[in-house]
């Protein structure tokens, strides 16, 4: 099992977000959490990325308590958390954005140069991992898709060798042909041993691709669904 919460609770004032929440995701699962608005979904996913710091209980990886400071802090750990509005810089390239913050490095007369072919060669391994396809990996994100820049940021948690990947809503405002891609990512990063925790309100991408549903009402996950695995596939539907 690689990430577990138990007992987690946060308030704001009087209002109890999240109450006594327990949580686990293993490797190679993809966790689905659905639940009305207000339910402490984007909370529980803040929580376990460092964003918020939760008033009690206790969070695991691998066994060993963490104690999450920020989300920076969580990345460092191996948690990386992808948003619909991403943080990608539009003007900046494909590459670029991948290596971000982590460029490589090569010195040269004793002085460190950015090793431009291997961070392009690297970035074509990861698009390749994962079947991303883009206009080139030197285009403007800005001028990509939603499900292109969706590609594009988990190829950098992927670099950045993630192994809890958070996406919160990665399908909403997508058209349909580039939902069936981010799904096919979320899959593909299951396949490479990652785990992934997915917030969805489209109930049939859930179904699709998750192997268990947690539901969330009033700050509790009540209950865990596993999704009948043939009947709800697109692919058997007929
Ligand atoms: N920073 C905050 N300060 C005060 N209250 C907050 C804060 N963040 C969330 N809440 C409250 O906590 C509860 C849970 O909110 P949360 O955003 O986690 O819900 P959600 O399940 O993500 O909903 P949605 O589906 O609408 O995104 C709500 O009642 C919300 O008003
Ligand atoms: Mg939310």
């Amino acid at each position: 099992m690689v990430f577990k919460l138990s007992g987690i609770v946060k308030r704001f004032g009087g209002l109890v977000a999240l109450d006594h929440v327990d949580f686990h995701v293993a490797d190679s699962e993809v966790m689905a959490l659905v639940g009305d608005n207000g339910a402490g979904k984007s909370t529980l996913i803040k929580t376990m990325s460092g964003a918020h710091i939760p008033d009690e209980g206790e969070i695991t990886m691998l066994g060993k308590v963490m104690h999450f400071r920020s989300p920076q802090d969580a990345w460092q750990n191996g948690i990386a958390t992808i948003y619909q509005e991403l943080a990608l810089a539009g003007k900046m390239t494909v590459v670029d954005n991948i290596f971000l913050g982590r460029e490589m490095k090569r010195p040269r007369f004793g002085i460190p140069f950015l090793d431009l072919p291997a961070m392009r060669k690297r970035t074509d391994e990861l698009l390749t991992q994962l079947d991303v396809h883009v206009p080139g990996i030197d285009s403007w994100v800005e001028s990509m898709s939603g499900g292109q820049r969706q590609g594009v940021a988990i190829a950098r948690a992927l670099n950045m060798d993630a192994r809890l990947i958070i996406m919160d809503e990665p399908t909403a405002a997508l058209a349909v042909a580039e939902v069936r891609k981010v799904l096919d990512f979320v899959i593909r990063l299951r396949e490479q041993g990652k785990s992934v925790v997915l917030i969805s309100h489209n109930i049939q991408d859930v179904f699709e691709v998750s192997d268990r549903i947690s539901v969330m009402r009033h700050g509790r996950c009540s209950r865990y669904v596993r999704p009948a695995k043939l009947p709800h596939k697109k692919s058997s539907a007929s």
